[in-house]
């Protein structure tokens, strides 16, 4: 794909798609605005070269209706205070009225379109959506690498319709994959939680191909538990896919991949703040409690796999670290990764709200703005919005 400092953007009218799906408060505030700060400097890099910055994103999945509750004005003003630059919010994302704001613009202005998904176009990947919404732009660049796995108009049809590059967020976010997955320091280990094995599976098969260890902990690690023969309790289990479980492990063998999984866990009566806890060997999990957490004997052991790690991939918490009780497992391998002379990358909202709750944000390579995106990317998966310019690069190479 070709890069937004290939392309000269000097003076002309941009238009950049972004990702500004950030959480959002009962009180509509922005409780975290790391994906509005990660494309700051490709806009920076527009108002440099004194263009006219037009900004898309979607919020939420109003579902193409225009929703009050999806409105980008908490984002708008974010955005103004860390520009330090006046933001127009349009009223809508295409249509007459914004037609004029875009013809009124100045060099050096920020225009910010309103909540994509109000149009059931852009969903759909419909093409008259995107024309309208390149009508008078003269660039596309494409900065929204979470939402790069979704087909939808404004990242996929309209680079049917301008010179389209890719912004230095999106630059950032395939050279870092490309470091961890396709030509890693090794040896490369995955460190890979979270709630479903279901939802991570796709990307476990496809790891075994590229890793030269593979660590499971979080309540996925309980279906593998079971699929060994032990007992689990009462815990989140899969139990259509012990047999594939099974198989993971036995390819992971095969393929000389060494593959760990918890020895010991914390165990509750139940998942609350209220809840009665204990530690116990993986073997003794008591009939009727929950596993909820890794235990300080698989902290060390998980420790000691990463010891020599020159790569570590890391997706999804090892326990309900939501609650204090169930924090210290995912807690204990944010610092242990954090402390490590590996390149460390991390994907995937809740181990990014992990690594915040710890401090240690800043001790990471990289962390991925992604979530999904971030998945099939770990799946193997061409992503669309990847597909999509590096395609328009193809047609016109001759440039
Ligand atoms: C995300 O938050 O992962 C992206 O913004 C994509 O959102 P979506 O899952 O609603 O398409």
């Amino acid at each position: 794909m070709k890069y937004i400092d290939e392309v000269d953007i000097k003076g002309k009218t941009v238009f950049i798609r972004v990702d500004f799906n950030v959480p959002l408060d009962q009180n509509r505030n922005i409780t975290d605005d790391t994906r509005i700060r990660a494309v700051l400097p490709t806009i920076n890099f527009c108002l440099e070269g004194n263009a006219k910055v037009i900004l898309a994103t979607h919020l939420g999945r109003p579902d193409g209706q225009r929703l009050e509750e999806g409105s980008l004005a908490p984002v708008a003003r974010r955005l103004a205070y860390r520009l330090h630059k006046k933001v127009t919010l349009a009223p809508d994302c295409i249509g007459p009225e914004v037609d004029k704001l875009k013809k009124a613009m100045k060099r050096g202005d920020v225009l910010l379109l309103e909540n994509l998904r109000f149009h059931p176009g852009e969903t759909k990947n419909d093409e008259e959506f995107a024309r309208e919404l390149m009508k008078g732009v003269d660039i596309y660049v494409d900065d929204a690498f979470a939402v790069a796995h979704r087909a939808h108009a404004s990242v996929e049809a309209v680079t049917r319709f301008a010179p389209s590059v890719a912004g230095f967020l999106m630059r950032d976010e395939v050279h870092y994959f490309h470091k961890c997955l396709e030509d890693p320091a090794r040896p490369l280990v995955a460190l890979i939680g979270g709630a479903k094995i279901s939802s991570k599976l796709a990307a476990l098969v496809n790891l075994l191909k590229h890793v030269d260890k593979l660590i499971v902990g979080g309540a996925m690690a309980t279906t593998f538990l079971k699929a060994m023969g032990y007992d689990v309790g009462k815990s989140l289990v899969d139990n259509s896919l012990l047999k594939t479980a099974r198989d993971l492990m036995k390819t992971a063998l095969k393929k000389k991949v060494k593959f760990y999984l918890p020895v010991d866990c914390v165990v509750a009566d139940r998942i609350d703040k209220r809840a009665e806890t204990k530690i116990s060997p993986v073997q003794e999990v008591p009939d009727g409690w929950i596993i909820a957490d890794i235990g300080p004997a698989t902290v060390t052991l998980f420790g000691e796999a990463l010891q020599n790690a020159k790569t570590i991939v890391w997706n999804g918490p090892m326990g309900a670290f939501e609650y204090d009780a169930f924090s210290r497992g995912t807690m204990a391998m944010v610092h242990k990764v954090a402390e490590s002379y590996a390149l460390t990358i991390v994907g995937g909202g809740d181990t990014d709200v992990a690594l915040h709750k710890a401090g240690e944000f800043q001790k990471f390579s990289y962390v991925s703005t992604g979530g999904g995106a971030f998945i099939e990317l770990l799946e193997g998966k061409k992503l669309p919005g990847i597909v999509a310019l590096e395609e328009w690069a193809k047609r016109n190479s001759h440039d």
